[in-house]
């Protein structure tokens, strides 16, 4: 190879790889306008993404782009990003670092949570850090967001996929919800 196609397949090479770059930021600027900078968001029903876990993200994802996971907002927008899209995101947004987010919350509320984790803890601990891979962390998510998650696995018609959380749901009242909810976003 003669110097300047060397020079010339280098330069198409350094092209390739900044445009690589450039477009997994430009897709996740798409999230940060409601996930907050990075996926981190300033609540207080939308959540943050920075820190899931990789296997949780993907997952969910692809429920909501074959629209097998009921949704507000997000089945809509990914039926328009390609598998491979959702596979650099979930990787782009578990590498972020999870920040919990201190909240105004009833203290009377987070105590009777406090008491009412019998059915979480071997998955999401006392603290809401989670216990395994595909377990997301809960502790200082926005408090309007978790108990807006905890009615779809409640209600069995939402028709959520995970069964232990459809199980350890059913049989809370709304205000153990509520309360659990607030538990888990006062943790740090
Ligand atoms: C228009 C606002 C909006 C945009 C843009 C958006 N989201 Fe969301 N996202 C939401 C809402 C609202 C929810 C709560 C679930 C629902 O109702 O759809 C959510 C939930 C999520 C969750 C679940 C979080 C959890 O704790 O389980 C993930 C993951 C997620 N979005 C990823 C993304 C990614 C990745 C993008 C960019 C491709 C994105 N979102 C773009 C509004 C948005
Ligand atoms: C057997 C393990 C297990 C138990 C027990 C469990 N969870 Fe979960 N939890 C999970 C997993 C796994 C997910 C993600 C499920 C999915 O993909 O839909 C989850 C999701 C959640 C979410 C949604 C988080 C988000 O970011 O969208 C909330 C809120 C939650 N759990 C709260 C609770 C509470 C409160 C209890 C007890 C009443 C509980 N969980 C019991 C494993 C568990």
């Amino acid at each position: 190879m003669g110097i300047r196609v060397a020079i010339v397949a280098f330069l198409a090479g350094l092209g390739t790889w900044a445009h690589a770059a450039d477009s997994i930021e430009a897709l996740a600027n798409t999230c940060n306008n409601c996930h907050g900078v990075n996926g981190v968001s300033v609540g207080p029903t939308m959540p943050s993404i920075a820190g899931l876990p990789q296997a949780y993200l993907t997952n969910v994802m692809l429920e909501w782009k074959s629209g097998t996971r009921f949704s507000a907002t997000m089945g809509r927008l990914l039926k328009g990003y390609s598998d491979v899209q959702i596979a650099d995101l979930a990787a782009h947004f578990a590498k972020q670092r999870w920040v919990p987010q201190a909240q105004k919350l009833d203290e009377a509320r987070v105590r009777l949570g406090a008491q009412s984790l019998k059915r979480c803890e071997k998955c999401h601990g006392n603290d809401g850090l989670p216990r395994d891979g595909e377990t997301p962390p809960v502790n200082g998510q926005w408090a309007g967001y978790l108990y807006l998650e905890s009615l779809k696995y409640h209600d069995e018609a939402v028709g959520m996929s995970n069964r232990q959380m459809r199980g350890a749901m059913k049989r809370l009242r709304d205000e153990d919800l509520r309360a659990v909810a607030d538990y888990y976003a006062s943790q740090k």
